[in-house]
């Protein structure tokens, strides 16, 4: 019960307060049973009742033994105004605001801690290195745990690093790259072993398409990850579709969880319904499975202790909240998380970009001139509708979508900055911030483009192919 000790009854996750308070009264209990010392019995009843109360303020209802949260409203429309509310699950994103999610907002919603100037500092100290822009931006800009990661480095214990794909498309867009690229500057800073999930059996059960194509879609994307420079001696890329069917021990995990998770939490959590497939409902638990380092017995030599991080964007959050509460209760060390914010959509900021709306996206596989056409036509502009309005008024960077895209992709601080300035001041016209942007972007993919050409069906095979890697345990 490390997070009642830690004092984090506090976080709204009302499955993870179910379980607090179940275990405080357990305690309870057998501190009355053992009888001990008066004083520390009242300690831990005074415990249980104020957890109880945060249980109460979460969930509306009152806890009951044996009967786990029913009807919580899933994470993403928690306590707030219905009006300003955003909605954030594994599928969608939407908000009312041109600047896009209220993060800040979100962070207190689902109950994870902001990546402060404190945690960068640390980060930096740590590695040695300049903190990824990633980070110096607030683009990584929630956490779980960071801390207890930085302090295994320090104590010389082992971590790994775990993220993952949902291979919907036979191409991805630039957003997928945000949680790749920084993946990679993780791996290089802590050299830690990486495994890379492609959620090929989830896109079967959620998307219009066949298993094959499923799989065929997985391949492709491994061509686009492996694009991005993994070392092969460091990385493990899996399909599901492949590893499931040739790791017992992969299998007892998401057996485990399944065991650990009722239906009623996973409808709280996800918003599954009764006419959902069982696939889709038993699917958490293969996502959460790669969480344990003995699903990876040929990696981690069936050690059960090595914690794991998870980069990801905030939207994976719901699957690793469930996989957290599950992971004391079944032996393991809880994963670490580190979340991005979304790569808008092109026209706009309310929603991500989206591999299933193409007009929203610009795609690994784009040429240049399409990539200068969907900027050019379709994104979100800050500016003010005539010159002599923009020169005199100038635009704003806090909802056009090309600034926000350079944020991203633009590594030169200062150039950024000239942008920023000349924008808002108007000298900079959205014709040319536009400009900007794409001459930033075409070389970057045409580069990543070169890069995949080289990538051939013996290298899918080997990052693909269970082994140890160049680490010992
Ligand atoms: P998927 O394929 O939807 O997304 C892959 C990764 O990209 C992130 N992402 C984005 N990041 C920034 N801006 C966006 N517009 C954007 N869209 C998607 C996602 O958060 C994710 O990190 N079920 C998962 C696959 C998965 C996974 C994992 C992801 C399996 N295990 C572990 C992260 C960590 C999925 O469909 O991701």
């Amino acid at each position: 019960m490390a997070d009642v000790q830690n004092g984090d009854f506090c976080s709204r996750n009302p499955l993870e307060l179910f379980e607090q308070v179940t275990t405080q009264g357990e305690k309870v209990r057998s501190l009355k049973a053992e009888k001990a010392p008066k004083d520390e019995i009242e300690a831990a009843v005074k415990l249980l009742l104020s957890l109880k109360l945060s249980y109460k303020t979460a969930t509306g209802q009152e806890y009951k033994a044996g009967s786990p949260p029913t009807d919580f409203t899933p994470v993403s429309n928690g306590p707030g105004d219905a009006e300003d509310e955003d909605f954030v699950d594994p599928w969608s994103v939407q908000t009312s605001n041109a600047k896009g999610v209220d993060y800040d907002k979100l962070i207190v919603r689902f109950g994870s801690s902001k990546i402060d100037k404190d945690l960068i500092n640390r980060i930096e100290r740590v590695t040695g290195h300049k903190p990824h822009h990633f980070l110096r931006r607030g683009i990584f800009f929630s956490h779980r745990d960071m801390n207890q990661i930085l302090d295994a480095y320090e104590n010389k214990k082992p971590f790994y690093l775990y993220t993952g794909r949902g291979p919907s498309s036979e191409a991805m867009h630039v957003g997928h790259l945000i949680p790749i690229m920084f993946t990679k500057w993780l791996q290089e800073m802590f050299n830690v072993p990486l495994v890379i999930q492609l959620t090929d059996d989830e896109k079967y059960l959620w998307k219009d398409l066949t298993v094959e194509k499923a799989y065929q879609y997985a391949i492709e994307n491994i061509k686009d990850l492996i694009a991005c420079g993994f070392d092969i001696n460091k990385t493990f890329i899996f399909s599901d579709l492949d590893y499931l069917g040739t790791s017992p021990e992969f299998y007892k995990n998401i057996l485990k969880v399944q065991k650990h998770v009722t239906f009623n939490q996973v409808k709280g959590i996800f918003g599954f319904t009764d006419s959902d497939c069982i696939g889709k409902i038993s699917f958490p638990a293969i996502q959460a499975a790669p969480s344990f380092c003995t699903s990876f017995p040929q990696i981690f030599n069936n050690r059960k202790d090595v914690q794991c991080l998870i980069p990801c964007a905030i939207d994976q959050d719901p699957y690793f909240r469930m996989t957290r509460d599950v992971a004391p209760r079944i032996g393991y060390p809880k994963p670490a998380l580190m979340h991005s914010v979304f790569f808008p959509a092109l026209q706009g900021a309310q929603t991500k970009m989206s591999a299933s709306d193409p007009n929203s996206s610009i795609f690994l596989t784009d040429t240049p001139k399409q990539i200068k056409t969907k900027i050019n036509k379709h994104a979100f502009s800050g500016g003010k509708d005539t010159v002599e309005e923009h020169r005199k008024y100038g635009g704003n960077c806090d909802v056009d979508v090309s600034y926000m895209y350079l944020t991203f992709f633009l590594e030169d601080d200062d150039k950024l900055e000239q942008i920023k300035q000349a924008y808002t001041s108007g000298a900079l016209l959205t014709g040319e911030l536009k400009k900007a942007l794409i001459e930033t972007l075409q070389p970057l993919i045409a580069a990543h483009q070169q890069r995949r050409k080289q990538v051939t069906s013996e290298m899918v095979k080997e990052f693909m192919t269970p082994r140890k890697l160049a680490f010992d345990y």
